[in-house]
């Protein structure tokens, strides 16, 4: 079954097809993050309107890729929740409109639902149940993925979410937008140890996590430097802080491993690209000796294709739409989409 897949929900328009599931046939992203660089963050009308520039020709060119042509598509597949809503929109209402001109199923695919799909891509024998890490610049979750259409949050953050905090420290650091790449980068050419920073625990919810605490450290960290004229060791601070953030996340994931007794860990989503965190996520997965899936880099960050495999699934379970069905936010990964 071939599935033509959208996905807009912040500032990469990306379309895609994807066979059954599991076989990348065209991957096609048009990114917008040198212009929302020029602010420090994304813009979304900035966003929404280059998504509308770029999706149809960008359709074109995952089908191309694909050498399909549109009666080959079985089904169209889009990101509906969560994300910038007028960028979610663009790619959904494109999305609705393919489907509705071939007569093929639509199909909403939740936004961190498609990141933990990325795995099924990349491993081809990857199969639920597993316990998801997903994090990324809005959202950072542990998730027991029971089965493909059904999940569980078990744990979450309370306020900013991993991707964000690794952006806003690394702007006060004076790193280009998104920061949490030239962050890794900066954190490699220190070993660290010299900066204490805050590891919250929030009470009697031992899997949730708290950043903002983390990132207000960091802010008042440079600005403190700055106003009494002391040298920042800035590669030591974006190490400490990396540190700080694979403290936060390591621990409770292997935790949930326990209390779930899964074997098997999956990481999603833009920050999992990091390298201090997947080293750490290895270390701790190799001690426990549990099987750790990390996606390659292209496929962290948001791609269409992990929609198209995870639109597979919700396809197989039943889960399309009808023409009627609205673009959200923010809805629960659990939630129906309509
Ligand atoms: O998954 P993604 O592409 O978009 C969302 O769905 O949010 O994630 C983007 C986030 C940004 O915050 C970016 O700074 C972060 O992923 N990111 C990283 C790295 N590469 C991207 N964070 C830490 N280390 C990295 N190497």
């Amino acid at each position: 079954m071939k599935i033509l897949a959208f996905e807009s929900s912040c500032d990469e328009t990306a379309a895609a097809v994807v066979e059954d599931g599991r076989r990348i046939l065209s991957d096609a992203i048009a990114s917008q993050v040198d212009l929302h660089a020029l602010y420090g963050g994304v813009v979304p009308e900035i966003a929404s309107r280059k998504h509308v520039e770029a999706i149809a020709a960008l359709t074109e060119q995952a089908l191309a890729e694909a050498s399909c042509t549109r009666r080959d598509i079985d089904a169209v597949a889009a990101t509906y929740a969560p994300g910038l809503i007028g960028a979610v929109l663009v790619g959904l209402s494109f999305a609705k409109s393919m489907a509705f001109a071939l007569g093929v199923p639509l199909i909403p695919v939740h936004h961190i639902r498609g990141h933990i799909a990325a795995n099924y891509l990349a491993f081809p024998d990857l199969e639920p149940p597993f316990l998801a890490l997903a994090i990324s610049g809005g959202n950072t979750l542990i998730i027991d993925v029971r089965d493909y259409t059904d999940m569980e949050i078990l744990g979450g953050t309370r306020d900013d979410a991993a991707g964000e905090c690794f952006d806003k420290s690394a702007r006060v650091l004076g790193l280009p937008y998104p920061g949490g790449k030239p962050m890794d980068e900066l954190a490699r050419q220190s070993p660290g140890g010299v900066y204490q920073l805050p590891n919250a625990h929030v009470d009697g919810a031992p899997l949730d996590m708290s950043f903002s605490g983390l990132k207000t450290a960091v802010v008042n960290l440079a600005h403190h430097a700055e106003q009494v004229g002391e040298p920042l060791d800035r590669a030591a601070l974006a190490r400490d802080f990396t540190a700080a953030v694979s403290r936060a996340l390591v621990p409770r994931v292997m935790e949930a491993a326990r209390q779930t007794g899964r074997t098997k860990i999956a990481a999603a989503g833009g920050v999992a690209a990091n390298s201090f965190i997947r080293a750490d996520l290895e270390a701790a997965c190799a001690q426990e000796g549990r099987t750790l899936y990390l996606p390659p880099l292209r496929l962290c960050g948001d791609n269409g294709a992990m929609i198209g495999a995870q639109g597979y699934y919700e396809y197989l379970a039943g889960h399309t739409a009808g023409m009627s069905l609205n673009a959200y936010a923010t809805r629960e990964i659990g939630e129906p989409a309509q």
